[in-house]
């Protein structure tokens, strides 16, 4: 969940706005129809989208796995993005928001690269390492409810290939962890992750003022 240009000057948000390859037509209805259902601001950012769509291009993922679809924004973009024998592992609990993006999937002609696991993203990383799933992923993006992100890593940590990627957006909050006097369990749990993470020596880590703050780790 992120908004372009939250942690950016206006001038200078709009200014790399524009700097941004025009969305594809399905992304930016995506967009629209969640905006018109006012969850607009749930889906990756643009920018945010554009940045993971070009890690995967350069480092030539295959095997996604999302932890939070929402209308399918990143996830559509990302499948588009994936060669042909590509496939997205994708975790979500609302019936609602993942019958929005089945339908944008199978419109983007992706939907046989997607498999949807509708249960909590817990149970189902849990049941994806049973299953022998460790090592498989390129690429994980944590996106989800916020409380359970470290127990999130350190699943996507095992079902992560060595020099896989893991991508955590919407590190600030939408800005509240910049904030002294909020004091949200969210927060407490963000404001600790974001600052312990940098010293975990099973990753590479840097976090970037993207959209709502996305922090990016390579398994070593
Ligand atoms: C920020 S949105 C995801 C945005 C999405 N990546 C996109 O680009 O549109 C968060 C999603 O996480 C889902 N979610 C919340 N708690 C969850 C849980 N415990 N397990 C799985 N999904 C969860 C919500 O239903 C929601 O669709």
């Amino acid at each position: 969940m992120s908004a372009d240009g939250l942690l950016l000057h206006p001038a200078a948000a709009n200014y790399f706005s524009a700097l941004i390859a025009d969305e594809p037509e399905i992304l930016q209805e995506i967009r629209r129809h969640s905006a018109q259902h006012r969850l607009g601001n749930m889906a990756a950012s643009p920018t945010t989208t554009a940045f993971l769509l070009w890690l995967v291009r350069l480092t030539k993922v295959q095997h996604y796995l999302e932890i939070g679809v929402f209308t399918g924004y990143s996830s559509t973009a990302i499948a588009m993005t994936l060669p042909e024998n590509g496939s997205v592992t994708a975790c979500d609990i609302s019936v609602t928001h993942t019958n929005v993006a089945l339908h944008f999937w199978q419109k983007a002609g992706v939907a046989d690269k997607i498999t949807l696991h509708l249960q909590p993203a817990l149970i189902t990383l849990n049941e994806l390492i049973e299953q022998g799933q460790e090592n498989f992923y390129d690429l994980a993006l944590i996106d989800a409810d916020k409380l359970p992100t470290e127990h999130y890593l350190e699943a996507c940590f095992r079902l992560v290939r060595q020099g896989g990627m893991i991508a955590i957006d919407n590190i600030t909050l939408n800005g509240k962890i910049l904030s002294e006097h909020t004091d949200t369990p969210s927060r407490r749990v963000m404001s600790a992750l974001n600052r312990k993470i940098i010293n975990d020596m099973r990753f590479h880590c840097i976090s970037l003022p993207i959209g709502d703050g996305l922090t990016l780790l390579i398994k070593k």
